[in-house]
């Protein structure tokens, strides 16, 4: 029941932001009576759409969901008020809600006679809602860095040119993962080069993702296909009285270039539970320096460019093997002609 809850959690995967995801089963005994998912914010919340198909037969039953069941009244009334009202008969979360202000519902369920029980399935729960968890516990989003490199680590030619390091597949691939981020995030040097949209294509979505460049100087062309549209945030150092069709944020640090892991703590204020990377070995280098990263999504494709191109990060000062930045493997998978790492610190 509870990797059912966890399976209807995931439809909300590339819509429900800033909101968890979040999915609930109804059952008596062996049988479901009533199923949800959370779609989007300001929509019912999954434990209520459960109830409502369940009618009448959600009196005495068992709610299996991913995510402690809300105690506040946000967008929406409190799930809790609604589970007592329809006489649920035990509540079992997969997790507690990292949200300070939704909190302890499970409490307030206990206090009016309701079973509750939390930890089943937990780490499945965690990792669906990595974003969300990372964005209430450490006021920071997830960083996914993503890069598509060859075999030796290339990510470009020496003079800017990377249009494709992998093949068709594995930036299909590269979009889905877009489509699950709340944001992009690039620097100037990959908007000069490349001058990406950083919009999903070719993968089903309602919902675009923010798109955020790192520009010390407001450097960004007026005509940058980054700005069209809108939805565009641009971080950098120095004030400018500069129009553009974005909004711009000073954060400078004392180099006047941008105070990364602030820049953090403003997506974060902002909602931004996932934040995917996707820009240059500059830039790349510098986050990872600041410790802005905690994994990285990697496309390698078996080929190789040589070192005269560009690497992946720029990383000055490491002296000593104990140095290097050791990340742990999780997952690793053939994506058509090319090989998919996801590593993290
Ligand atoms: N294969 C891939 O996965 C991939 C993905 C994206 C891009 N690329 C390639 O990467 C190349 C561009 O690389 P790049 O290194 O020039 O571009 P970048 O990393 O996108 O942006 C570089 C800029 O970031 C700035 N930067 C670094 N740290 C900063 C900080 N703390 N605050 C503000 N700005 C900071 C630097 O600014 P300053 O000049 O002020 O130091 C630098 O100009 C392109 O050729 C593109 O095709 C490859």
């Amino acid at each position: 029941m509870m990797a059912r809850a966890l399976a209807l959690a995931q439809k909300g995967l590339f819509t429900s932001t800033p909101n968890p995801r979040v999915g609930c089963v109804l059952a008596q005994g062996e049988s479901v009576v009533g199923e949800g998912w959370h779609e989007k914010a300001g929509g019912p919340h999954a434990e209520v759409v459960a109830i409502d198909k369940a009618g009448s037969r959600a009196a005495g039953a068992t709610m299996y969901v991913n995510l402690e069941p809300c105690s506040h009244q946000g967008r929406t009334p409190p799930c809790v008020d609604f589970i007592k009202k329809n006489k649920i008969n035990r509540v079992i979360a997969a997790m507690l809600d990292p949200n300070p202000q939704a909190a302890h519902g499970g409490a307030q369920l206990a206090a009016a006679g309701i079973g509750f029980e939390h930890g089943l399935m937990a780490d499945e729960a965690k990792e669906l809602n990595i974003g969300f968890v990372s964005r209430m516990t450490r006021g920071r989003p997830w960083v996914r860095m993503k890069i598509a490199a060859t075999l030796d680590g290339r990510t470009a030619l020496a003079d800017g040119r990377s249009q494709w390091i992998t093949g068709a597949e594995a930036r299909k691939d590269g979009h889905r993962w877009r489509a699950r981020a709340c944001a992009i995030l690039t620097g100037i040097g990959t908007v000069k080069a490349d001058d990406p949209r950083l919009t999903v294509r070719d993968v089903a979505t309602s919902r675009q993702p923010l798109r955020v460049v790192v520009d010390s100087r407001l450097e960004i062309p007026e005509k940058a296909k980054i700005l069209e549209g809108g939805n565009t945030l641009i971080f950098c150092g120095v004030e400018n009285a500069r129009k553009l069709n974005a909004e711009v944020v000073t954060l400078p640090n004392k180099n006047n270039k941008v105070e990364l892991p602030r820049m953090l703590e403003e997506l974060a204020r902002r909602g931004v539970n996932e934040l995917q990377v996707e820009a240059g070995f500059r830039l790349n280098g510098s986050l990872a320096r600041e410790g802005c990263v905690d994994e990285f999504l990697v496309y390698l494709n078996p080929s190789f460019l040589g070192d005269e191109a560009q690497g992946m990060l720029a990383l000055s000062g490491i002296s000593s093997l104990e140095q290097k930045i050791k990340t742990r493997i999780t997952s690793l998978d053939r994506i058509g002609d090319d090989i998919r790492i996801l590593a993290r610190l």
